[in-house]
């Protein structure tokens, strides 16, 4: 392991089909004030609300509750939450839903008692630490599985009024719930979304070094087995075995474990969290329109990890070929299997005008792994999938 590194992860997780069983004993931990965040209302209709409120009724708690908060959470939605807690004097905010209801109620804890100007500055632009003030515990009920917002402490939130989707690490969840069954409800559209998310973060974290590294190895193995479980869900949406995988493989894929010791890339998430604070699509899916042409492009500036990736996760046979040749056939593969999936592999179709793609480009946040990348290759990088 070439880099120091610290592993702390705090969360507690309970998983499987009765892990809501355990909500009765989290929930003893905390005071009587809940503060119960949620979505547009997938739970009312899948009838996870219900159960949670019978919970909560049991445990007799008093409920308040902060609804609506949507895909690409909105900087409005948190503080209006951040005042419910401040006003009600909550004890714990409870987050029911995917990665837009945890990260936005990892920002209402950390903004109720805030005791500056401006938090979203402070945190989501500046990434200071985290001031004094007291932050509200949260535990979550997972619903949508891709972010691993569930074991990580990352919050990314949208300032609507100036185009900025930021993201920033805040503080994990206390506790969190998954039960693969929860996803059931989810459109095959939500669900391969999150899927590429996984896919995604795995790629962030796998293309830079050259080291022989742990986590390289780590990546592969839940890669293969996300790939694996995918193309069962894909034809059977109710086979728990597959979406138990899928929903263990995204926590793994982003609860910190998976890239320690690595430099990291993350370039292809500030360039689609831009593109979402312009178009408001579904994260995953922006990750695979970009994912294609960017991994064309900076291939060659790491070329023996890109031959790897073929060979080790797609199965590639190198046997006659060039090192070109084997690492863009990894990319190929990749791109076979999302759209074999149904994922999304155009700007266009996700509400892309090309006229965006200039500002788009201009306002990502610059990084990258093995090449760093300027606003204008990322601009031709967005001409390339655009249609
Ligand atoms: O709002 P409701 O009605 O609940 O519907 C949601 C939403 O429309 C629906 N849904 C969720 N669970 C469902 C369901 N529908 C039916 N049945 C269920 N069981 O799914 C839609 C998408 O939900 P959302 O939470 O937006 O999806 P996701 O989990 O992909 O979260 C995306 C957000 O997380 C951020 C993204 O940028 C984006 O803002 N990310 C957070 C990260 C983190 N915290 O570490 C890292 C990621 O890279 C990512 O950036
Ligand atoms: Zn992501």
């Amino acid at each position: 392991m070439k880099y120091d590194f610290t592993f702390h992860n705090p969360t507690k997780i309970y998983f499987g089909k009765d892990s809501l069983d355990n909500l009765e004993t989290e929930l003893k931990k905390y005071g009587k004030r809940i503060l119960l965040a949620y979505g547009g209302g997938s739970i009312k209709k899948n009838g996870i609300y219900d159960k949670v409120i019978a919970i909560l009724k049991k445990c007799d708690k008093e409920v308040f509750e902060c609804k609506d908060v949507l895909p690409n959470p909105a900087l409005s939605k948190m503080l209006e939450g951040a005042k419910t807690i401040r006003d009600n004097d909550v004890d714990l905010v409870l987050a029911v839903g995917g990665g837009s209801v945890i990260d936005c109620a990892k920002g209402m804890s950390v903004a109720a008692y805030y005791d500056g100007d401006d938090v979203f500055k402070s945190y989501w632009v500046n990434h200071e630490p985290l001031h004094k003030n007291k932050i509200v515990p949260l535990g979550t009920v997972l619903t949508m599985v891709g972010t691993g917002s569930e074991m990580d402490a990352g919050s990314v939130i949208s300032d609507t009024d100036n185009k900025i989707k930021n993201a920033t690490d805040l503080f994990n969840p206390d506790f969190s719930i998954l039960n693969p069954e929860y996803t059931y409800t989810l459109s095959k559209y939500q669900m391969v979304s999150g899927i590429f998310d996984c896919m995604s973060h795995l790629m962030e974290q796998y293309f830079s070094g050259d080291d022989d590294n742990t986590s390289d190895y780590l990546i592969e193995g839940i890669y293969k087995s996300i790939i694996n479980a995918t193309k069962i869900a894909v034809k059977n949406p109710l086979d728990y075995e597959a979406r138990s995988n899928i929903m263990w493989c995204s926590t793994m894929a982003l609860c910190g474990i998976a890239g320690k010791s690595k430099t990291q890339d993350w370039e292809v998430h500030m360039i689609e969290h831009q593109l979402s604070a312009y178009t408001n699509c579904a994260h995953g899916m922006g990750l695979c329109a970009i994912s294609m042409p960017y991994y064309r492009y900076i291939y060659k500036f790491g070329l023996p990890k890109f031959v790897r990736f073929a060979k080790e996760v797609w199965g590639v046979d190198a046997i006659g070929k060039t090192d070109e040749q084997v690492a863009l056939e990894g990319i190929d593969c990749m791109e076979k299997f999302a759209k074999e999936c149904g994922m999304i592999t155009t700007l266009k179709e996700l509400g892309a005008t090309k006229e965006m793609l200039p500002d788009i480009a201009n306002s990502c946040i610059l990084g990258g792994g093995y090449k760093k990348v300027t606003h204008e290759e990322i601009l031709e990088i967005l001409k390339n999938c655009y249609e």
